[in-house]
């Protein structure tokens, strides 16, 4: 395995998304981890990430001397290159000219990290590499033992390396999709530098992930939070094939889900996987805490609230229960180490089932802790589950009770999910599902006046939304093409009673959010 230390890029999960994706296992850490947490890890090879700080002013983070002395290979990464080279004696200054962006790299030599990669070959027979470039340092003076591997106008020393030591550094990026050979180069380091066999594959994933399971939780009962959304559904699938009838499932039915979901999580789970879901019809609970409230922040927390109730009373029916699974990822872990920082440990408002684990002694298992998203989605196709359900648009945990504004209505919810339903099924039908990011129908609680047939009509407004987006921070609105958008909405207007006109949301993010409230 591969320790990453996070020296505080914005790509550094990418990182390890990459070596995870050459089939090595990584845990991404602190570039502050200690001696004895390293020995500990003991790991095959060690990669240092990009970083927003100067190595050549003081007090910038600096990597623990033993990661240079296990003998095993290092790989540094823009400021992690920078710090490496600075902590072996060579020296790193401010560059003249700042280097962002694409840039062409020439890649002197044999070295083993960049032999025979290349984009193209330049005239004097060096192998040209198209590569991302983010950073306004460079290192001047290598260390002993080092080379160059790599040069660009700017940056005489790109890349460098010690090969009898196993050290490479390089300035570029390989881990964004724009330095094109960059999963090369990332294989190259895990594969045939550390030594690392392609081992981390959904099928060996599963087993592990059983095997430690079962050792964990031994013959004790298991409850499971069911929403319909991923990382709960692989959940679900996970405990059931590790621990079968140990394992029950609660699924709150809100009222605000999407049309014929729950009837679909039971089809899924109870009925074709036989696992044990106990399903709550508890719309009219939800939807009468709700009456009256139109303030977004007060709806959620109603929502969140009731649902914790709803499953604590479910909960305290079942009988000796010792353990709580959720469907925490490896994001939300990592995102949580940085509760150092101050910033509070970050539980999913979905899976958060609030004084539950403390009150009723329960313990935590959570089997994706170690996961990336997309990890937990070809988990989720190896244990066979649909791919429409795993490779589902995000849908809030409040569901729809944010994409109908101000007070909900149970009809504005009716006529929320049959537009919704139409819009998502024009979109898979023209195969812009997958296209786009997320994609939804919002209930603007508005009349306007239409005319159908020969009678003018009085009545409500959808907006549709669709949005294209990698991380959900920022969002472009989806360009769907223009018939396409004209069937959608012949058929909402059509179809769905209390409709009379749709209108297309063209806001990207920011300055809007993705949802409306
Ligand atoms: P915004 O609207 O903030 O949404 O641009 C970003 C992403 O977060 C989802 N979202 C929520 N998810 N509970 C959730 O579980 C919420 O209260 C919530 N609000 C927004 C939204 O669907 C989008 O994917």
């Amino acid at each position: 395995r591969v320790l990453i230390l996070d020296f505080g890029s914005q790509y550094t999960q990418l990182i390890a998304r990459r070596v995870r994706e050459a089939g090595v296992y990584c845990e991404l850490h602190p570039c502050d981890m200690d001696a004895q947490a390293i020995r500990d890890f003991a790991p095959r090879g060690i990669i240092l990430s990009g970083g927003p700080q100067s190595v050549h002013e003081a007090e910038t983070p600096r990597a623990d001397p033993l990661v240079f002395e296990l003998g095993v290979p290092v790989f540094g990464i823009c400021y992690g290159m920078q710090t490496m080279a600075a902590q072996l004696g060579g020296s790193v200054n401010a560059a003249n000219h700042r280097e962002y962006g694409y840039a062409q790299v020439r890649a002197r030599g044999h070295s083993r990290l960049l032999r025979d990669i290349e984009d193209h070959t330049s005239e004097a027979g060096f192998g040209l590499l198209d590569v991302w470039m983010s950073h306004g340092d460079r290192v001047e003076s290598l260390p002993e033992g080092f080379t160059v591997i790599a040069e660009t106008d700017n940056a005489p020393l790109a890349g460098i390396a010690d090969e009898s030591r196993g050290f490479y550094g390089v300035q570029f990026h390989p881990e964004v999709t724009h330095t094109r050979q960059g999963k090369r180069i990332i294989e190259r380091f895990v594969h045939d530098i550390c030594g690392c066999a392609s081992l981390w594959t959904p099928s060996n994933i599963i087993d592990d992930s059983i095997a430690r399971i079962r050792e964990q939780v031994g013959g004790d009962k298991v409850l499971l939070g069911l929403s319909g959304g991923v990382d709960s559904s692989v959940v679900a699938a996970l405990l059931h094939r590790a621990i079968g009838d140990q394992l029950t499932c609660v699924f709150v039915d809100n009222g605000l889900l999407r049309l014929g979901e729950g009837d679909q999580v039971m089809r899924t789970f109870a009925n074709h996987m036989g696992v044990k879901v106990i399903r709550v019809d508890a719309e009219e609970r939800f939807l009468g805490r709700l009456k009256g409230v139109s303030d977004p922040e007060q709806k959620r927390k109603i929502i969140g609230n009731t649902f914790i109730e709803v499953f604590d009373d479910e909960a305290s029916r079942i009988e000796d229960v010792k353990w709580l699974a959720q469907g925490t990822i490896y994001p939300d872990v990592i995102e949580s180490a940085g509760a150092k920082t101050g910033k509070a440990k970050v539980i999913k408002s979905h899976h958060n089932v609030g004084g539950l684990p403390e009150e009723m002694n329960l313990s935590l298992v959570e089997p994706l802790r170690e996961l990336f998203k997309d990890e937990v989605r070809k988990i989720g196709v190896e244990l066979g589950l649909p791919s429409e359900m795993v490779y589902r648009h995000p849908f809030p945990g409040p569901g729809l009770g944010v994409r109908i504004l101000g007070e909900v209505e149970k009809d504005y919810a009716e006529t929320l999910r049959q537009a919704d339903h139409i819009f998502i099924e024009e979109l898979r039908a023209a195969d812009l599902y997958d296209q786009v990011s997320q994609a939804f129908a919002v209930f603007l609680p508005v009349r306007s006046v239409g005319v159908v047939g020969d009678n003018r009509l009085y009545a409500h407004v959808i907006a549709l939304r669709a949005v294209e987006t990698i991380d959900f921070m920022t969002a472009r609105w989806a360009h769907l093409p223009y018939d396409f958008l004209e069937r959608v909405c012949l058929r909402i207007v059509n179809e769905v009673n209390g409709v009379s006109r749709v209108v297309y949301d063209i806001t990207g993010k920011p300055p809007g959010t993705i949802e409306w409230e």
